[in-house]
């Protein structure tokens, strides 16, 4: 068997020199929760990233496809996104919005002009669940309305309003945290009812949310949360229109349409700036966080002047939303990803990624579905494509594997039999060459 080799790349890592990794492994045992998650059966152990590779404490090189989580969106420690962080830690890190500071007003400035229609204030906070628990109260202040809708399949975070978003048993805990919210059927064109075949797919699944409104609300709601592509839940791509239909049922019902454009925003579908766009709808509160700070804590709820007043009859403050440094990481990455036509890029090596997924699910039947737009894609795995029993030990081999190859990737889906490929924005075609021939290899051995 031929090893794929790793596209060349002019970086040497510096010679790791801390506690071991069985050190780390012991120390995370004994000292940190035992609720954390680690990938790998062997837990891998990065110590340093450049771009769209990651290196562990040997110097070994990985491809990161999953970009700490959809996280990394212009490239580990993208030079200039560090030299404006280092400038602006050299001079202030921290000082609240208790007083004015250049880099929050301006960072709003970029990111409302960025945004369509009215969508031109910014409430700065530090994670993509705070920025949904943030959401949430706005929509139920501003309408007077406390009934919400989102989808199952949704991931929104783990803090307890978001939980309570959020629908998959695996990310729920038994308590309560779901009051006053619905959830309506997933619009996935492959598992459920309506296929892809079926043009007016969209508008079928979006007229469960005019029932929920019917028979589970008073007949009114605050809003409808739902990611663009639904991430956690597989890089679920719905049918055109639905997002149309089920913002119609929301709006006559007196509530506001929510975007969570958490994975999907900053031009990772490729053909659009915003996940939204791609469904052709303009919400009325957008909230962003990962990929806005290149791994900086930085997250925010996007709206209009309007909806935002709704939070001034009382106080709300958010210690660390805001901060100076995490606004010059944000603003940096808005830069780059204009300087650097990284939106353009998504698109293209999306293009060759999802043509080689395609070639790989005519070789393997074990892939039942390849489904994605730009760098925000998936392969789902059955182990029958009439039955669609999902492959999850399968889909965890090849997750395995790749990683033996030199590949990280994520894996997603409520089956846990979808891997989840959103790499960096940066990588190249010959990346993308690599990941196909790793993942051949992968599915070969299966
Ligand atoms: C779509 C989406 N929304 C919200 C969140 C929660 O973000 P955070 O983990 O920053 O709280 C996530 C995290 O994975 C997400 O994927």
């Amino acid at each position: 068997m031929k090893i794929p080799k790793l596209p060349p790349y002019d970086h040497n890592p510096e010679p790791y020199a801390g506690p071991s990794r069985e050190a780390v492994a012991d120390m995370r045992e004994q000292y940190l929760t035992p609720a954390l998650l680690t990938y790998y059966k062997n837990p891998l152990m990065i110590v340093e990233g450049s771009m769209q590779y990651v290196y562990d404490e040997k110097g070994r090189r990985y491809l990161d496809a999953f970009g700490g989580i959809v996280t990394i969106s212009v490239g580990h420690c993208h030079p200039y996104v560090l030299q404006k962080t280092r400038e602006q830690s050299e001079i202030l890190q921290h000082i609240t919005t208790i007083y004015l500071h250049p880099a929050i007003a301006e960072y709003a400035k970029m990111l409302a002009e960025k945004m369509p229609g009215d969508l031109g204030v910014c409430y700065f906070v530090n994670s993509g669940s705070e920025a949904n628990d943030l959401a949430m109260l706005m929509a139920r202040l501003y309408t007077g309305n406390y009934d919400i809708i989102a989808l199952r399949n949704a991931y929104h975070g783990g803090i307890a309003s978001a939980m309570g978003l959020t629908a998959h048993s695996t990310w729920k805990f038994n308590y309560p945290h779901s009051f006053g919210i619905h959830h309506a059927i997933v619009p996935d064109p492959y598992r459920g009812h309506w296929g892809r075949d079926d043009p007016e797919a969209g508008s079928k699944y979006a007229a469960d949310i005019g029932d929920l409104i019917k028979f589970a609300s008073p007949g009114r709601v605050a809003g409808f949360f739902a990611e663009s592509i639904q991430g956690v839940g597989g890089s679920l791509v719905y049918p055109d229109n639905y997002l149309k239909h089920a913002f119609r049922y929301v709006r006559e019902a007196g509530g506001l349409c929510i975007s969570d454009e958490v994975q999907t925003g900053f031009g990772r579908t490729g053909t659009h700036y915003w996940g939204f766009e791609t469904q052709d709808v303009i919400p009325d509160i957008v909230t962003i966080a990962k990929g806005m700070g290149n791994g900086a804590p930085l997250a925010a709820v996007v709206t209009t002047p309007d909806i935002a007043s709704a939070l001034t009859s009382r106080i709300h403050f958010n210690t660390f939303g805001g901060n100076p440094v995490s606004c010059a990481a944000g603003k940096a990455v808005l830069e780059v990803i204009d300087r650097e036509n990284l939106q353009q890029n998504c698109l293209e090596i999306g293009n060759v990624l999802m043509q080689g997924f395609e070639r790989l699910m005519e070789k393997y039947p074990i892939i039942g579905d390849v489904r994605g737009m730009g760098l925000m894609t998936g392969i789902e795995l059955v182990r029958d494509r009439d039955t669609k029993e999902p492959a999850n030990d399968e889909c965890l081999q090849i997750f395995e594997r790749s990683r033996e190859l030199g590949l990280l990737i994520g894996k997603g889906g409520f089956y846990g039999n979808v891997l989840r490929i959103k790499p960096p924005m940066c990588i190249t075609s010959a990346d993308a060459d690599f990941m196909i021939e790793v993942l051949d290899i992968a599915f070969g051995e299966l």
